[in-house]
Protein backbone atom coordinates (compact mmCIF):
# COMPACT_ATOMS: atom_id res chain seq x y z
CA UNK A 1 0.00 0.00 0.00
CA UNK A 2 1.13 3.75 -0.45
CA UNK A 3 1.71 4.89 2.62
CA UNK A 4 0.14 8.19 2.71
CA UNK A 5 0.89 9.88 6.45
CA UNK A 6 0.36 13.31 4.95
CA UNK A 7 -2.22 15.82 4.71
CA UNK A 8 -2.52 17.36 1.16
CA UNK A 9 -4.10 20.61 2.58
CA UNK A 10 -1.42 20.68 5.47
CA UNK A 11 1.51 19.35 3.49
CA UNK A 12 4.57 21.79 3.46
CA UNK A 13 1.93 24.73 4.31
CA UNK A 14 3.86 27.27 6.65
CA UNK A 15 1.70 27.66 10.19
CA UNK A 16 2.52 30.47 12.85
CA UNK A 17 1.04 29.16 15.47
CA UNK A 18 1.13 31.59 18.54
CA UNK A 19 0.58 30.29 22.14
CA UNK A 20 -0.52 32.43 24.94
CA UNK A 21 -1.12 32.17 28.23
CA UNK A 22 -3.91 30.14 29.49
CA UNK A 23 -3.91 26.83 31.31
CA UNK A 24 -4.89 25.64 27.32
CA UNK A 25 -1.61 26.04 26.30
CA UNK A 26 -1.04 22.09 27.05
CA UNK A 27 -3.25 21.46 24.21
CA UNK A 28 -1.12 23.64 21.80
CA UNK A 29 1.41 20.93 22.15
CA UNK A 30 -0.81 18.28 20.19
CA UNK A 31 -1.90 20.92 17.72
CA UNK A 32 1.73 21.53 17.34
CA UNK A 33 2.21 17.61 17.03
CA UNK A 34 -0.28 16.79 14.33
CA UNK A 35 0.18 19.85 12.48
CA UNK A 36 3.83 18.83 12.02
CA UNK A 37 3.06 15.34 11.73
CA UNK A 38 0.48 16.10 8.94
CA UNK A 39 3.64 17.88 7.04
CA UNK A 40 3.18 21.35 7.88
CA UNK A 41 6.24 23.87 8.94
CA UNK A 42 4.81 24.93 11.87
CA UNK A 43 7.23 27.86 13.74
CA UNK A 44 5.61 28.48 17.28
CA UNK A 45 5.48 32.36 18.89
CA UNK A 46 4.88 32.44 22.74
CA UNK A 47 4.11 34.99 24.82
CA UNK A 48 5.71 35.36 27.96
CA UNK A 49 2.99 33.61 29.77
CA UNK A 50 2.66 30.91 27.67
CA UNK A 51 5.91 29.86 28.98
CA UNK A 52 4.46 29.78 32.38
CA UNK A 53 2.51 26.79 31.16
CA UNK A 54 4.57 24.86 28.64
CA UNK A 55 8.11 24.96 28.24
CA UNK A 56 9.11 26.35 24.66
CA UNK A 57 11.68 23.36 24.42
CA UNK A 58 8.64 21.23 24.12
CA UNK A 59 7.48 22.76 21.11
CA UNK A 60 10.73 23.18 19.30
CA UNK A 61 11.32 19.27 19.96
CA UNK A 62 7.59 18.67 18.71
CA UNK A 63 7.70 20.92 15.42
CA UNK A 64 12.06 20.74 14.67
CA UNK A 65 12.11 24.23 14.66
CA UNK A 66 13.09 26.74 16.80
CA UNK A 67 10.49 28.80 18.88
CA UNK A 68 10.52 32.68 19.39
CA UNK A 69 9.65 33.84 22.88
CA UNK A 70 10.95 37.33 22.78
CA UNK A 71 10.70 40.26 20.60
CA UNK A 72 14.47 39.96 19.97
CA UNK A 73 14.71 36.28 19.07
CA UNK A 74 16.66 35.67 15.99
CA UNK A 75 16.38 32.57 13.51
CA UNK A 76 18.89 31.90 10.91
CA UNK A 77 19.97 35.51 11.72
CA UNK A 78 17.18 37.10 11.51
CA UNK A 79 14.44 38.41 13.67
CA UNK A 80 12.15 36.08 13.70
CA UNK A 81 8.87 37.94 13.58
CA UNK A 82 10.43 39.68 10.86
CA UNK A 83 11.21 37.08 8.76
CA UNK A 84 8.31 34.66 9.67
CA UNK A 85 5.28 37.29 8.99
CA UNK A 86 6.67 37.20 5.55
CA UNK A 87 5.32 33.96 4.16
CA UNK A 88 2.67 32.41 6.14
CA UNK A 89 -0.33 30.37 5.24
CA UNK A 90 -1.89 30.36 8.35
CA UNK A 91 -1.51 32.31 11.11
CA UNK A 92 -3.33 30.12 14.34
CA UNK A 93 -3.45 31.69 18.01
CA UNK A 94 -3.89 28.65 20.28
CA UNK A 95 -4.89 29.39 22.95
CA UNK A 96 -5.80 32.97 22.36
CA UNK A 97 -6.47 34.78 25.65
CA UNK A 98 -8.61 37.92 26.06
CA UNK A 99 -5.45 39.76 26.26
CA UNK A 100 -4.02 39.06 23.06
CA UNK A 101 -7.48 39.08 21.36
CA UNK A 102 -7.49 42.78 22.83
CA UNK A 103 -3.83 43.42 21.67
CA UNK A 104 -4.31 41.66 18.24
CA UNK A 105 -7.60 43.78 17.31
CA UNK A 106 -5.80 47.44 18.59
CA UNK A 107 -2.69 46.50 16.43
CA UNK A 108 -0.45 46.73 19.77
CA UNK A 109 2.72 44.77 19.27
CA UNK A 110 4.93 44.23 22.49
CA UNK A 111 5.35 40.59 21.90
CA UNK A 112 6.65 37.74 19.32
CA UNK A 113 2.64 37.00 18.80
CA UNK A 114 1.65 40.36 18.68
CA UNK A 115 4.29 41.46 16.24
CA UNK A 116 4.53 38.83 13.86
CA UNK A 117 0.53 39.62 13.95
CA UNK A 118 0.74 43.03 12.49
CA UNK A 119 2.89 42.60 10.03
CA UNK A 120 1.87 39.00 8.67
CA UNK A 121 -0.27 39.05 5.79
CA UNK A 122 -1.74 35.03 6.16
CA UNK A 123 -4.94 34.40 7.58
CA UNK A 124 -5.48 34.64 10.88
CA UNK A 125 -7.44 31.79 12.74
CA UNK A 126 -8.52 32.29 16.73
CA UNK A 127 -8.96 29.62 19.36
CA UNK A 128 -10.26 31.97 22.02
CA UNK A 129 -10.00 30.41 25.80
CA UNK A 130 -10.86 32.50 28.78
CA UNK A 131 -13.09 32.49 32.01
CA UNK A 132 -16.80 33.27 31.14
CA UNK A 133 -16.85 36.94 32.42
CA UNK A 134 -13.99 37.65 30.24
CA UNK A 135 -15.33 36.31 27.11
CA UNK A 136 -18.75 37.63 27.60
CA UNK A 137 -17.48 41.24 28.55
CA UNK A 138 -18.54 43.54 25.81
CA UNK A 139 -14.98 44.69 25.61
CA UNK A 140 -14.14 41.63 24.05
CA UNK A 141 -17.07 41.14 22.05
CA UNK A 142 -15.99 43.70 20.12
CA UNK A 143 -12.19 43.04 19.96
CA UNK A 144 -13.64 39.87 18.26
CA UNK A 145 -16.33 41.79 16.67
CA UNK A 146 -13.16 43.70 14.61
CA UNK A 147 -11.17 41.16 14.10
CA UNK A 148 -13.98 38.75 12.21
CA UNK A 149 -14.39 42.06 10.08
CA UNK A 150 -11.22 42.45 9.09
CA UNK A 151 -11.02 38.49 8.11
CA UNK A 152 -10.20 36.70 10.89
CA UNK A 153 -11.55 33.08 10.97
CA UNK A 154 -12.56 31.54 14.90
CA UNK A 155 -13.51 27.76 16.27
CA UNK A 156 -14.73 27.53 19.85
CA UNK A 157 -14.96 29.18 22.51
CA UNK A 158 -17.06 25.28 23.96
CA UNK A 159 -19.21 25.21 26.92
CA UNK A 160 -17.37 23.43 29.78
CA UNK A 161 -15.13 23.20 32.48
CA UNK A 162 -12.52 25.99 32.76
CA UNK A 163 -9.89 26.76 34.99
CA UNK A 164 -11.57 27.72 37.49
CA UNK A 165 -13.34 24.50 38.27
CA UNK A 166 -16.69 26.48 37.06
CA UNK A 167 -18.68 25.17 34.19
CA UNK A 168 -19.37 27.43 31.39
CA UNK A 169 -18.59 29.36 28.12
CA UNK A 170 -14.70 30.12 27.31
CA UNK A 171 -12.95 26.62 27.18
CA UNK A 172 -10.71 26.29 24.16
CA UNK A 173 -12.04 24.18 21.08
CA UNK A 174 -9.97 20.32 21.28
CA UNK A 175 -7.09 20.25 19.23
CA UNK A 176 -8.47 18.42 16.34
CA UNK A 177 -11.48 20.24 16.15
CA UNK A 178 -8.48 23.13 15.40
CA UNK A 179 -7.04 21.12 12.51
CA UNK A 180 -10.21 20.52 11.03
CA UNK A 181 -11.17 24.11 11.28
CA UNK A 182 -7.15 25.24 9.82
CA UNK A 183 -7.60 22.68 7.36
CA UNK A 184 -10.88 24.33 6.32
CA UNK A 185 -9.39 28.26 5.80
CA UNK A 186 -6.34 26.52 4.38
CA UNK A 187 -8.54 25.08 1.39
CA UNK A 188 -10.70 28.11 1.33
CA UNK A 189 -9.52 29.25 -2.08
CA UNK A 190 -8.69 25.50 -3.39
CA UNK A 191 -9.64 24.26 -6.98
CA UNK A 192 -13.34 23.36 -5.31
CA UNK A 193 -13.96 27.08 -4.07
CA UNK A 194 -17.64 27.96 -5.43
CA UNK A 195 -18.68 24.72 -5.92
CA UNK A 196 -21.09 22.78 -3.98
CA UNK A 197 -20.63 18.76 -3.79
CA UNK A 198 -23.06 16.63 -2.61
CA UNK A 199 -21.69 13.44 -1.31
CA UNK A 200 -24.50 10.13 -0.27
CA UNK A 201 -22.74 7.85 2.47
CA UNK A 202 -23.98 4.77 4.67
CA UNK A 203 -26.02 2.12 4.25
CA UNK A 204 -29.82 2.42 4.10
CA UNK A 205 -31.71 1.10 7.12
CA UNK A 206 -35.25 -0.34 5.78
CA UNK A 207 -37.54 -0.55 8.60
CA UNK A 208 -39.47 -4.14 8.96
CA UNK A 209 -40.61 -3.37 12.12
CA UNK A 210 -40.32 -0.28 15.84
CA UNK A 211 -37.25 -2.35 16.40
CA UNK A 212 -35.64 -3.59 13.42
CA UNK A 213 -34.94 -2.96 9.69
CA UNK A 214 -32.77 -4.34 6.98
CA UNK A 215 -29.61 -3.03 6.23
CA UNK A 216 -25.99 -3.61 4.84
CA UNK A 217 -22.39 -3.21 6.28
CA UNK A 218 -21.33 -0.34 5.08
CA UNK A 219 -19.94 2.15 7.53
CA UNK A 220 -19.81 5.38 5.76
CA UNK A 221 -16.00 5.55 5.54
CA UNK A 222 -15.66 6.49 2.42
CA UNK A 223 -18.51 8.84 2.25
CA UNK A 224 -16.36 10.40 5.36
CA UNK A 225 -13.36 10.49 3.05
CA UNK A 226 -14.93 12.11 0.11
CA UNK A 227 -16.18 14.90 2.24
CA UNK A 228 -13.34 16.04 4.21
CA UNK A 229 -11.26 15.73 0.94
CA UNK A 230 -14.09 18.07 -0.94
CA UNK A 231 -14.08 20.70 1.87
CA UNK A 232 -10.18 20.61 1.72
CA UNK A 233 -9.89 21.72 -1.88
CA UNK A 234 -12.29 24.28 -0.99
CA UNK A 235 -15.81 23.42 -1.30
CA UNK A 236 -19.20 23.31 0.19
CA UNK A 237 -19.90 20.31 1.46
CA UNK A 238 -23.35 18.58 2.02
CA UNK A 239 -23.58 14.89 2.96
CA UNK A 240 -27.01 13.17 2.89
CA UNK A 241 -26.71 10.03 5.50
CA UNK A 242 -28.09 7.05 6.80
CA UNK A 243 -27.07 6.48 10.63
CA UNK A 244 -23.43 6.20 10.70
CA UNK A 245 -20.60 4.51 12.97
CA UNK A 246 -17.92 7.52 11.77
CA UNK A 247 -18.88 11.10 12.50
CA UNK A 248 -19.23 14.10 9.83
CA UNK A 249 -16.58 16.00 9.86
CA UNK A 250 -16.22 19.19 10.89
CA UNK A 251 -17.35 21.90 8.37
CA UNK A 252 -19.76 19.99 6.15
CA UNK A 253 -23.11 20.38 6.28
CA UNK A 254 -24.53 16.94 7.73
CA UNK A 255 -28.11 15.57 6.29
CA UNK A 256 -29.26 12.69 8.21
CA UNK A 257 -31.55 10.05 6.71
CA UNK A 258 -32.78 6.49 7.43
CA UNK A 259 -34.45 5.12 4.39
CA UNK A 260 -33.22 4.57 0.82
CA UNK A 261 -36.56 7.05 0.45
CA UNK A 262 -35.20 9.58 2.13
CA UNK A 263 -32.46 10.03 1.14
CA UNK A 264 -33.71 9.93 -2.64
CA UNK A 265 -35.86 12.99 -1.24
CA UNK A 266 -33.08 14.94 0.25
CA UNK A 267 -31.09 14.39 -2.29
CA UNK A 268 -33.72 16.01 -4.85
CA UNK A 269 -33.93 18.76 -2.39
CA UNK A 270 -30.19 19.42 -3.15
CA UNK A 271 -30.42 19.09 -6.11
CA UNK A 272 -31.42 22.68 -7.94
CA UNK A 273 -28.20 24.03 -5.77
CA UNK A 274 -25.73 20.51 -6.72
CA UNK A 275 -22.75 20.81 -8.92
CA UNK A 276 -21.43 17.61 -7.92
CA UNK A 277 -23.23 14.58 -6.58
CA UNK A 278 -21.44 11.71 -5.71
CA UNK A 279 -23.18 8.44 -4.60
CA UNK A 280 -20.70 6.26 -2.12
CA UNK A 281 -24.14 5.05 -0.24
CA UNK A 282 -24.41 1.31 -0.13
CA UNK A 283 -28.31 2.21 -0.58
CA UNK A 284 -30.54 -1.15 0.08
CA UNK A 285 -31.98 -2.55 -3.18
CA UNK A 286 -35.34 -3.66 -1.34
CA UNK A 287 -36.88 -2.77 1.44
CA UNK A 288 -39.72 -4.53 3.70
CA UNK A 289 -43.36 -4.48 1.31
CA UNK A 290 -44.72 -3.45 5.11
CA UNK A 291 -43.80 -1.94 8.57
CA UNK A 292 -45.29 -3.42 11.14
CA UNK A 293 -46.72 -1.48 13.57
CA UNK A 294 -45.75 -3.34 16.56
CA UNK A 295 -42.56 -5.70 17.23
CA UNK A 296 -43.46 -8.59 15.27
CA UNK A 297 -43.47 -11.87 17.64
CA UNK A 298 -42.14 -14.96 16.66
CA UNK A 299 -44.39 -17.86 16.36
CA UNK A 300 -43.60 -21.17 15.50
CA UNK A 301 -42.60 -21.97 11.37
CA UNK A 302 -40.82 -19.83 9.71
CA UNK A 303 -41.74 -16.04 8.49
CA UNK A 304 -41.51 -14.92 4.99
CA UNK A 305 -40.89 -11.29 4.15
CA UNK A 306 -41.94 -9.72 0.85
CA UNK A 307 -39.16 -6.81 -0.53
CA UNK A 308 -39.74 -4.46 -2.52
CA UNK A 309 -37.76 -2.70 -4.81
CA UNK A 310 -36.22 0.88 -3.70
CA UNK A 311 -35.58 3.64 -5.83
CA UNK A 312 -32.31 3.97 -7.64
CA UNK A 313 -31.15 7.28 -6.77
CA UNK A 314 -28.18 7.94 -8.68
CA UNK A 315 -30.33 6.42 -11.52
CA UNK A 316 -33.10 8.92 -11.49
CA UNK A 317 -30.83 11.62 -11.21
CA UNK A 318 -29.08 10.89 -14.16
CA UNK A 319 -32.28 10.39 -16.10
CA UNK A 320 -33.23 13.88 -15.40
CA UNK A 321 -29.77 15.58 -15.89
CA UNK A 322 -30.14 16.45 -19.22
CA UNK A 323 -33.28 18.88 -18.35
CA UNK A 324 -32.18 20.22 -15.61
CA UNK A 325 -27.88 20.69 -16.28
CA UNK A 326 -27.87 19.07 -12.68
CA UNK A 327 -25.52 18.02 -11.16
CA UNK A 328 -22.45 19.05 -13.31
CA UNK A 329 -20.38 15.93 -12.68
CA UNK A 330 -21.99 13.06 -11.60
CA UNK A 331 -20.06 10.01 -10.05
CA UNK A 332 -20.84 6.59 -8.50
CA UNK A 333 -19.37 3.42 -6.85
CA UNK A 334 -19.91 0.26 -7.95
CA UNK A 335 -19.01 -2.58 -5.20
CA UNK A 336 -18.68 -5.43 -7.03
CA UNK A 337 -17.46 -9.40 -6.51
CA UNK A 338 -17.24 -10.67 -9.81
CA UNK A 339 -17.17 -9.07 -13.42
CA UNK A 340 -15.92 -6.01 -12.08
CA UNK A 341 -15.41 -4.14 -14.75
CA UNK A 342 -18.37 -5.11 -17.60
CA UNK A 343 -20.68 -4.92 -14.40
CA UNK A 344 -19.38 -1.08 -13.67
CA UNK A 345 -19.71 -0.40 -17.11
CA UNK A 346 -23.31 -1.22 -17.21
CA UNK A 347 -23.76 0.91 -14.31
CA UNK A 348 -22.14 3.94 -15.78
CA UNK A 349 -23.89 3.78 -18.59
CA UNK A 350 -27.55 3.16 -17.37
CA UNK A 351 -27.09 6.04 -14.75
CA UNK A 352 -25.74 8.21 -17.01
CA UNK A 353 -22.63 8.85 -14.85
CA UNK A 354 -19.64 10.87 -15.83
CA UNK A 355 -17.47 8.33 -13.82
CA UNK A 356 -17.93 5.19 -12.14
CA UNK A 357 -15.25 3.97 -9.47
CA UNK A 358 -15.43 0.49 -8.98
CA UNK A 359 -14.36 -1.85 -6.09
CA UNK A 360 -13.95 -5.40 -5.36
CA UNK A 361 -15.36 -5.77 -2.40
CA UNK A 362 -14.40 -9.84 -1.80
CA UNK A 363 -10.49 -8.61 -2.10
CA UNK A 364 -8.96 -8.15 1.16
CA UNK A 365 -8.31 -4.50 2.36
CA UNK A 366 -10.90 -3.38 0.07
CA UNK A 367 -14.46 -2.81 0.13
CA UNK A 368 -16.63 -2.15 3.70
CA UNK A 369 -14.96 -1.28 7.10
CA UNK A 370 -11.76 -1.37 5.79
CA UNK A 371 -9.38 1.32 5.99
CA UNK A 372 -7.99 0.95 2.30
CA UNK A 373 -9.69 0.52 -1.01
CA UNK A 374 -8.30 -0.02 -4.50
CA UNK A 375 -10.37 0.86 -7.26
CA UNK A 376 -10.71 0.86 -10.97
CA UNK A 377 -12.06 4.16 -12.98
CA UNK A 378 -14.21 4.17 -15.49
CA UNK A 379 -15.31 6.84 -17.51
CA UNK A 380 -17.66 7.94 -20.09
CA UNK A 381 -15.34 8.40 -22.48
CA UNK A 382 -14.47 4.98 -22.16
CA UNK A 383 -11.11 5.47 -20.36
CA UNK A 384 -10.37 3.04 -17.95
CA UNK A 385 -7.65 3.90 -14.87
CA UNK A 386 -6.95 0.97 -12.42
CA UNK A 387 -5.35 2.71 -9.30
CA UNK A 388 -3.40 0.96 -6.44
CA UNK A 389 -4.42 0.08 -2.94
CA UNK A 390 -4.30 2.99 -1.00
CA UNK A 391 -5.99 4.94 2.27
CA UNK A 392 -9.65 6.13 1.74
CA UNK A 393 -8.08 9.71 2.40
CA UNK A 394 -5.68 9.05 -1.06
CA UNK A 395 -8.53 7.88 -2.81
CA UNK A 396 -11.05 10.74 -2.22
CA UNK A 397 -8.30 13.38 -2.82
CA UNK A 398 -7.23 11.78 -5.95
CA UNK A 399 -11.17 11.70 -7.00
CA UNK A 400 -11.20 15.23 -5.85
CA UNK A 401 -8.41 16.45 -8.30
CA UNK A 402 -10.35 14.25 -11.12
CA UNK A 403 -13.71 16.54 -10.30
CA UNK A 404 -11.69 19.47 -10.21
CA UNK A 405 -10.55 18.95 -13.60
CA UNK A 406 -14.05 17.68 -14.47
CA UNK A 407 -15.63 21.11 -13.92
CA UNK A 408 -12.88 22.89 -15.53
CA UNK A 409 -13.60 20.33 -18.85
CA UNK A 410 -11.24 18.19 -18.96
CA UNK A 411 -11.55 14.40 -18.86
CA UNK A 412 -9.31 11.23 -17.24
CA UNK A 413 -7.19 11.33 -19.75
CA UNK A 414 -5.78 14.78 -18.54
CA UNK A 415 -5.30 13.52 -15.24
CA UNK A 416 -2.13 11.27 -16.06
CA UNK A 417 -2.72 9.86 -12.45
O1 LIG B 1 -26.59 -0.35 -8.89
P1 LIG B 1 -25.61 -0.29 -7.78
O2 LIG B 1 -26.24 -0.31 -6.42
O3 LIG B 1 -24.49 -1.26 -7.83
O4 LIG B 1 -24.94 1.14 -8.02
C1 LIG B 1 -24.04 1.70 -7.14
C2 LIG B 1 -24.05 3.19 -7.25
O5 LIG B 1 -25.38 3.69 -7.36
C3 LIG B 1 -23.49 3.84 -6.00
O6 LIG B 1 -22.89 5.05 -6.36
C4 LIG B 1 -24.74 4.03 -5.15
O7 LIG B 1 -24.55 5.07 -4.19
C5 LIG B 1 -25.80 4.37 -6.17
N1 LIG B 1 -27.14 3.86 -5.84
C6 LIG B 1 -28.19 4.73 -5.67
N2 LIG B 1 -29.45 4.27 -5.38
C7 LIG B 1 -29.68 2.93 -5.31
C8 LIG B 1 -28.64 2.03 -5.52
C9 LIG B 1 -27.39 2.53 -5.77
O8 LIG B 1 -27.97 5.96 -5.72
N3 LIG B 1 -30.90 2.49 -5.05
Amino acid sequence: MESHPHVRVLRGKKIILGVTGGIAAYKAVTVASRLAQAGALVDVLMTEAAQKFVAPLTFSALTGRSVATDLWSLGNGQIMHVALAREVDLFLVAPATANTIAKLALGLADDPLSATALASRGPLLLAPAMETGMWLNPITQQHMQALIQRGAFTVGPMEGRLASGAMGIGRMAEPPQIIEMARKVLGRNGPLAGVHVVITAGGTQEPLDPVRFVSNRSTGKMGMALATSARDFGAEVSIVHSPLQVSVPFGVASVPVRTAAEMRAATFDLLPRTDVLIGAAAVADYRPATVADQKIKKKSGNLDIELVRNPDILGEVGAQRQQSGRPRVMVGFAAETEDLLANAKVKLESKRLDLILVNDVSAPHSGFGTETNQVTLLDKWGDVLPWPLLSKDEVADRLMVWVARRIQGKGLADLGA
